[in-house]
């Protein structure tokens, strides 16, 4: 498509979650001209659908390294310390400048100071929460309404298609399709020297996630697209603890937090024995991979499909107070966690890897950005310590934010006129396809056996062949439109993910394969990293 409108900007930041808000907040307050771009309304991203909180060291007697510690060890020896250390030393900070924006959270009655709970992986107190368990709900409230106070100009509605670039191959700005949005109707590019992806996650390529509908992995396969690096797709991390809604449930599926367990609930079988104990010091509240392994494991050796969260003795008052939101969205299924115990199983949650970036938030692409979700700064390494994903969204967009401040402003001029390069459409019903095979070979766990027949099946759906054009015509590509590309996203995300996830012959953090049950240090203590040649797409 070409484009039928053009914007100039000084920054284009994709996507609308904690991340992105956080970035256009800084970059327009340090005078440059910022356009948000957002696949669907300002507030529809993951952040909003965050529970358990924002983890940092703002406890009494808490300290960064404590917080350093307990997330390299979640990571399973392959973050990065030196951005593990940026995050972790940043983010009480950038917690309180959230809070200067406008972000309440939870404190105590007694001293007025900022309730903390535990989730998975800490080893103390550390984890802010707002409204009881909607702190996402309450961190983008807060942006959103700083990002309409300060009149930054926003796009909703508009996918992002690809990357523009310079004749010197640096960024340009994006391409978008826009539906339904006035003067910005369309296919239509916005011209920036910096671009800031904040497109969230990819968890829709799964069957069952605990990600809203619009997390399909745009970013990823807009920087693949590009020729950026990707890194560690293969970690994908399963949340343990979401509600079960029977066989065959597919999309987003209700998150039952970490902080419930954070707070004393347990896991149990069918027949109430907490299988945890004797598996971890922390027993529930050991790091999520080591829990999603205990539980599908325990699943398996029972032949069943979910095992249960207990918490009947929080009692009605403190469901009603501290869990509101899991509360009603269990009773709304017909469970009462006042009085039975939740049935649950793991589903998608979250991708630890990304768009590779530095501590400044720089891709392999130059004038190309990513933070939150969408990028991999190697704070997460294996396996993403709970509520750290608010924190590394807030902290490296402020570093974005900083960097882009100290570059000298520069007006965009593509090479390629948007529209000459465009994302070749799958027909929207393949996506279903993509989810189930994705589930079925490089779900929880995972063998060369079941990731090799992904991959075949992934293969038999690209475009072109008759799986992945339309159906009823054979060969004639699917119609260009939001679905179709959506779908090409999970399609290209999903095959890199599977590529990376078969060459990892080891067990680490949320990777899990059962023909490779150890750990490997001495081949696999490092980042898988890819990148596409423009033929490879
Ligand atoms: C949860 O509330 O369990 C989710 C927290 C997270 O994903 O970090």
């Amino acid at each position: 498509p070409r484009p039928g409108w053009t914007v100039g900007a000084d920054v284009v930041v994709v996507g609308s979650g904690v991340a992105g808000l956080t970035a256009a907040l800084r970059c327009a307050a340090a005078g440059r001209r910022t356009v948000i771009v957002t696949k669907a309304r300002l507030d529809a991203g993951s952040t909003r659908w965050a529970q358990g909180g924002i983890a940092a060291a703002l406890g009494e007697g808490d300290t960064p390294e404590q917080h350093l510690v307990d997330t390299l060890v979640a990571g399973a020896d392959l973050c990065d310390e030196t951005a593990v250390r940026t995050l972790v030393t940043e983010g009480p900070g950038a917690v309180r400048r959230l809070m200067g924006v406008g972000a309440r959270f939870d404190t105590s009655p007694e001293t007025g100071e900022i309730e903390l709970t535990r989730e998975g992986g800490h080893h103390r107190r550390r984890i802010a929460h707002a409204g009881g368990d909607a702190t996402g709900a309450e961190i983008s409230r807060a942006l959103v309404a700083a990002v309409r106070d300060a009149g930054i100009e926003t796009v909703e509605n508009a996918l992002v298609l690809d990357l523009l670039k310079d004749a010197e191959g640096r960024a340009a700005g994006v391409t978008l399709h826009v539906m339904g949005e006035g003067r910005h109707d369309g296919v239509g590019a916005v011209h920036a020297p910096a671009v800031v992806l904040a497109t969230g996650g990819m968890g829709q390529v799964f069957s069952a996630t605990t990600n809203p509908a619009v997390s399909t992995g745009d970013g990823v396969a807009l920087a693949l697209r590009a020729g950026a690096e990707v890194s560690d797709l293969e970690f994908v991390q399963f949340h343990p603890t979401v509600l079960y809604l029977g066989p065959g449930s597919e999309g987003q599926q209700p998150l039952v937090s970490e902080a419930v367990r954070g707070e004393g609930a347990h896991l149990v079988d069918a027949d109430g024995t907490r299988f945890m104990l004797g598996q971890h010091e922390l027993a529930e509240l050991a790091p999520r991979d080591i829990v999603a392994k205990a539980i599908t494991r325990r699943m398996r050796e029972r032949g069943a499909d979910h095992m249960y969260l207990d918490a009947r003795h929080f009692g009605a008052r403190m469901w009603e107070e501290r869990f509101p939101t899991i509360l009603a969205a269990c009773r709304s299924h017909g469970i009462d966690p006042v009085t039975e115990p939740v049935p649950v199983a793991p589903a998608a949650h979250y991708a630890s890897g990304g768009v590779r970036t530095d501590l400044a938030g720089r891709t392999t692409v130059p004038g190309l950005y990513a933070c939150g979700e969408v990028a991999c700064t190697g704070v997460h390494g294996a396996n993403r310590l709970a509520s750290n994903s608010l924190l590394e969204g807030l902290v490296f967009a402020e570093r974005i934010a900083e960097r882009i401040a100290r570059t000298p402003v520069r007006t965009a001029v593509p090479a390629v006129p948007a529209g000459e390069r465009t994302v070749p459409p799958l027909p929207p019903e393949a996506r279903y396809a993509i989810q189930r095979t994705m589930t079925a070979g490089a779900g929880v766990l995972r063998s060369a056996g079941s990731l090799a027949r992904a991959a075949e099946e992934l293969e038999a759906l690209s475009p072109g062949t008759s799986s992945g054009t339309s159906p009823g015509a054979p060969g004639k590509p699917a119609e260009p439109g939001v679905e179709s590309w959506e779908t090409a996203n999970l399609h290209l995300v999903a095959r890199v993910l599977v590529a990376a996830a078969l060459r990892r012959t080891e067990t680490r953090g949320c990777h899990w394969r059962e023909d490779h049950p150890d750990r490997d240090d001495a081949s696999w203590r490092r980042h898988s990293v890819i990148a596409l040649r423009p033929t490879d797409e």
